[in-house]
């Protein structure tokens, strides 16, 4: 992989342009982030702005990559067993420079919850090395790398939660090799509303239960489906947006781990959402919506509905973060 073009320097002077730079250490915010928005399977998604992981980020003499913290799950230190830790080991050895990193995670988003915590983990690493050197990468370099890291759970390279939350706001990837991430914008009246039931869903093994072909039908409806959402974001219609949402190909398959999910999507869509779906690979269920007192609605909905349920769960009310990955204070 070749360094940003504005950055693209001899792997000596690197070395040298890096060291100029006065900053050691980098704390940072890595959103989550909806994966698949209904008919967008492994294509697309979206960034959340007020969950995330937060991490901090080190430059320091020893060579390599060390994970020295984490805090709120428990997760291998050992960098080559951990998505920090491999996306961050992927850029590392993109580089030639002679010194290193260290990487505290500060987890909030609980793995396995559909609603991007892996891709947070692989993105937080290499965003915050790439703003302690510099900015060497772009964005799309940098999706790369995390991706490496991300691939490693779910066992397939995919940008659809790793580009939301780099680039921020909606995104397409329109290929992964090569890696074409396509930015789409964000209607600004619309919110999300996501309930994480607190049971565990693994990414490879909801894989696991899809079928390898599908019904030229259904494949068809998913398409027209996946247009019409593009077009609807692009021109803030919020009644199409709704009506793209509609997922024919993975959801029968997925919906069935998730307890109460029809009645959930069912039950807000009836009190006004625009639409809903499986966030990621579940057990989070989102929802879209027009405007933040909808969101508040829905909310209420679906905390009725599991409430009595027995499971516990916590919900997300979020605009879109059009921002991404960010650069924190304390
Ligand atoms: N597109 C992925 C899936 C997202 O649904 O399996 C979760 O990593």
């Amino acid at each position: 992989m070749e360094l940003h073009k504005e950055s693209s320097i001899s792997c000596s002077s690197a070395a040298e342009k890096y060291l100029i730079d006065s900053m050691n250490e980098i704390k940072l915010f890595s959103p989550a982030t909806v994966a698949n928005v209904s008919c967008g399977f492994d294509v697309m998604g979206f960034c959340l702005d007020n969950v995330g992981d937060e991490m901090v980020i080190r430059k320091v003499d020893q060579k390599g990559i060390r994970i020295t913290h984490i805090e709120g799950f428990d997760l291998p230190y050992e960098a080559e067993l951990n998505v920090a830790g491999i996306s961050a080991l992927a850029m590392y050895d993109a580089l030639d420079i002679d010194f290193g990193f260290e990487i505290e995670i500060y987890k909030k988003i609980k793995p396995g919850s559909g609603i991007g915590s892996s891709a947070a983990s692989a993105v937080g690493s290499v965003f915050g090395m790439n703003e302690l050197l510099n900015r060497p990468f772009n964005k799309t370099q940098l999706t790369e790398f995390a991706m490496k890291g991300e691939s490693f759970i779910s066992k397939c390279e995919h940008a659809d939660n790793i580009g939301p939350a780099i680039f921020g706001g909606f995104v397409l990837a329109k290929s992964v090799a090569p890696l074409h991430i396509l930015e789409l914008p964000s209607p600004k009246d619309l919110y999300a509303t996501i309930i994480h039931p607190q049971i565990e869903i693994k990414t490879s093994e909801s894989r696991g239960l899809l079928p390898n072909k599908v019904p030229l039908k259904n494949a068809i409806t998913q398409w027209a489906n996946l247009g019409s959402l593009i077009h609807a974001l692009h021109t803030s219609n919020y009644q199409l947006i709704g009506s793209a949402l509609n997922d024919v190909i993975v959801e029968p398959y997925r919906s069935k781990l998730i307890p109460h999910f029809n009645e959930v999507k069912n039950a807000v869509i009836k009190n006004g959402a625009l639409g809903a779906g499986i966030s990621g690979s579940g057990p989070s269920i989102f929802s879209l919506n027009k405007g933040l007192k909808q969101a508040e609605t829905t909310k209420k909905v679906m905390h009725d509905i599991y409430g009595n349920s027995g499971i516990n769960f916590d919900i997300h009310v979020s605009k879109i973060n059009t921002k991404g990955v960010k650069i924190i204070n304390d």
